[in-house]
């Protein structure tokens, strides 16, 4: 079963926040989720911990480059997905993060050095690949998104820059920004739209198994 890492070389572009909705809407719609917190912060750890109030799923928090790789593939064995949520500048842990997906999700938000940063990771991305002599998967996505010049500017960029990017985008919206302290997700909306064309995007790519008991019935809860 696929392992999904979400990494980026600069902080703060919604590694965690993607990490939890897909977390939780995978929990919701019946999958075994397990998610490896290879931050030192234990952002998404404590967070499962003490506020998230959704469906279960397994978090662990791991950050030694020794035994993230292990402890991925025996997740794998007995989950339908396994996220790393990686810290938000390269350590030797994330780079392991990285070898031992099968694919790597980029979020990066409008700006300069986003994109910048969402090159990088990608090059990165692929040296790793290369070096395990295996094929990994990368996708930039668009996180905290807002209808502006910038944005434009960003999504033109992201093209000619040639950095593979999902059609699915996150906007910037205050439901995303609660998750954090309120541990539920938007249910509906047009942030549950978001929500769910993500999810439905990242099924179709194959980077969420398609063998969901509740795949488009239920609501995230
Ligand atoms: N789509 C969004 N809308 C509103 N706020 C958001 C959105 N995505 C992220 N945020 C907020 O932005 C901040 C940074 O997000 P997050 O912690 O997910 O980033 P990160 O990449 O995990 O950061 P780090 O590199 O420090 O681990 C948080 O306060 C989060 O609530
Ligand atoms: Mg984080």
């Amino acid at each position: 079963m696929p392992i999904l890492t979400i990494a980026s070389f600069k902080g703060g572009p919604g590694k965690t926040t993607l990490c939890q909705i897909i977390a939780s809407h995978c929990a919701a719609i019946g999958l075994r989720i397990a998610v490896i917190d290879a931050d030192p912060t234990k952002a998404m750890s404590d967070w499962h911990k003490s506020t998230y109030e959704g469906a279960a799923f397994t978090c662990v928090h791991e950050i030694s480059e020794r035994r993230i790789a292990d402890l991925a593939l025996d997740l794998d064995q007995i989950n339908d997905l396994v996220l790393i949520d990686t810290a938000g500048f390269g350590n030797l842990a994330g780079a392991v993060a990285m070898t031992v997906a099968d694919n790597i999700l980029v979020p990066l938000t409008a700006g300069a050095a986003d994109l910048n940063q969402a090159e990088e990771t990608i090059k990165q991305a692929k040296g790793l690949a290369s070096a395990a002599r295996r094929q990994i998967e990368v996708r930039a996505i668009m996180n905290r998104l807002s209808r502006t010049n910038l944005t434009k500017h960003a999504e033109v960029e992201l093209r000619s820059a040639g950095i593979p990017t999902l059609t699915s985008t996150i906007s910037h919206r205050t439901a995303f920004g609660e998750i954090s302290y309120s541990g539920v997700l938007p249910t509906k909306g047009p942030g549950a739209d978001e929500v769910q064309a993500l999810i439905a995007e990242l099924t179709k790519i194959g980077w969420i198994p398609s063998n969901a008991p509740g795949l488009n019935q239920v609501e995230p809860s």
